[in-house]
């Protein structure tokens, strides 16, 4: 019989269907078995798992690890260090660095960083700006995950493209595959309001989400959602925060738009009733709503209407987070570390079930950009992605103990109950007994290699930009050829 790697013993492993009493054995960076303890082939190591869960590892298609670009911030042995104590075995890793990860360059320059750096598996999203539609090819040349366009404008201040480049753009990926994903708030709307508020003498926290109303992001999906469907092109919501939001995601997704959508633990648990407590620190894009929005969110999750939970990683200093003018406080708080505990903590708390948490933690992400069954499965010849936890533990966030650079959230203090022990990537250690496994510093490396993209879909081929120029006053609409 093979020898395993590694066996890890009578755990209670979940999948998005069931959680079951089962070892699982590890060989070359795979799961060989799952199964009975008697049915284990002989390992090189073994580890004991009474009492723990064996998950997926939590796949974050939403982080910002700020390398280049903000070292203060982050960087990707913090931020992957992160990860790896947060059960979080892959992450996706947004375009607002310095410089922006918009051109063949600056990618390979990232790609170069984070291989050197991280701890944890990763993808890395491209800028699909105004100026950046033909670089398309190149990036994805150069291994990107997926694209990112900012319909709003938010940390790195990267110009929103307009309306008509956001459709050329769609027309431009459509036929590659790959998925968009959205920063999904109207900026003309959010600039005008803050123009207004400020001339008004508004400084206060609440004045952030007064500049931008749930109408924000209502308009956004809608828009984006009829240029998907026009040119086929995939679309991914990012950080969905309101309940209004709900109703042209569910519509779009009824009439066959690919389009999926993230919410996260700060738009789940946190409300408009936490701006005089925290002040700037939950300052974050989109804002944190009134607290109505949570039910529906969370309903939205149970019925898939919201495929995902992630985070929106970003780091920032205790100074940036801390100045007395909302409007110059830096935007979000780190995430990648606490999303598990505080989602478990919810689990624990009859919220969902435990599966539901691995299919929105880690099956859904990878399907939706991919990369499943290799990763987001705990199934024979899946990468061995593994987060080891303890649900019974009952414990304190504290921002001073987070690997990320940014100690400053609004989730210190913060009583939760659940707890990652152990994660490996690759059937390897990156986190063991709450320590980091210096080494594998670098042993993370880019998911795009494996992404598998359904076959493109692409719609209205024949009037795109490119297709009309190309074709000519000689060409007659459709309808019109014989
Ligand atoms: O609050 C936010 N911070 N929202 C974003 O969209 C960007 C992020 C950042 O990079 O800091
Ligand atoms: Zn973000």
């Amino acid at each position: 019989m093979t020898t395993a790697d590694l066996v890890i013993r009578n755990g209670m492993v979940v999948t998005p269907d069931a959680a079951f009493a089962a070892s699982v054995a590890v060989r070359d960076g795979k799961i060989l078995a799952v199964g009975a303890q008697d049915a284990m082939p002989p390992a090189r190591e073994t580890l004991d798992a009474r009492g723990l869960h064996i998950l997926p590892g939590a796949i974050d298609v939403h982080v910002h690890f700020r390398d280049p670009g903000y070292p203060h911030k982050e960087d990707w042995a913090s931020g992957t260090a992160a990860a790896a104590f947060g059960g979080v075995t892959t992450v996706f890793d947004m375009p607002n660095t310095i410089p922006p990860t918009a051109t063949a360059e600056s990618l390979a320059e990232k790609h170069a960083i984070a291989s050197s750096k991280a701890h944890v598996d990763y993808g890395l999203y491209g800028l699909l700006g105004e100026e950046t539609i033909a670089h398309v090819g190149a990036l994805i040349e150069g291994g990107v995950i997926g694209f990112k366009l900012y319909m709003g404008n938010t940390f790195g201040k990267i110009p929103s493209p307009s309306t008509g480049a956001m459709l050329e753009a769609f027309e431009v990926v459509a036929p590659t595959g790959k998925r968009i994903s959205l920063h999904a708030e109207t900026n003309s709307i959010m600039e005008r309001r803050e123009t207004q508020l400020r001339n008004a003498g508004r400084r206060d926290p609440l004045a952030h989400l007064a500049c931008r109303p749930a109408v924000v992001a209502v308009e956004a999906v809608s828009r984006a959602a009829i240029l998907a469907e026009w040119t086929g092109a995939r679309i991914h919501i990012l950080h969905i925060s309101s309940a209004d939001e709900l109703r042209p995601l569910r519509e779009a997704k009824a009439r066959g738009v690919d389009i999926t959508g993230e919410t996260g633990p700060h738009y789940l648990m946190l409300s408009a009733d936490d701006y005089a407590r925290f002040g700037g620190i939950i300052r974050v894009n989109p804002p944190v709503r009134e607290a109505f929005n949570q039910e529906p969110l969370w309903a939205a999750l149970a019925d898939g209407t919201i495929d995902m939970v992630a985070t929106d990683h970003a780091p920032h200093t205790p100074e940036e987070k801390t100045r007395n003018d909302i409007f110059t406080v830096d935007c979000g708080f780190p995430g990648v570390e606490t999303q598990m505990p505080l989602m478990l903590t919810a689990m624990n708390a009859g919220r969902m079930s435990i599966c539901d948490y691995v299919r929105w933690s880690a099956a859904n992400p990878a399907r939706v950009f991919g990369l499943y069954p290799t990763k987001g499965a705990i199934q024979p010849g899946a990468d061995a992605d593994l987060a080891i936890v303890d649900l019974a533990r009952s414990w304190i966030i504290d921002d001073a103990k987070l690997q990320s650079r940014s100690r400053v959230s609004p989730w210190h203090g913060r009583a939760v109950q659940g707890l990652p022990l152990h994660t490996l990537v690759r059937g390897r250690f990156v986190m063991r007994d709450r320590v980091l496994v210096e080494d594998t510093r670098g042993f993370g490396r880019s998911v795009h290699a494996i992404q598998r993209m359904p076959e493109p879909q692409p719609r209205n081929t024949d009037k795109t930009s490119a297709e009309i120029v190309r074709a000519g006053p000689s060409a007659r609409p459709r309808e019109h050829v014989a």
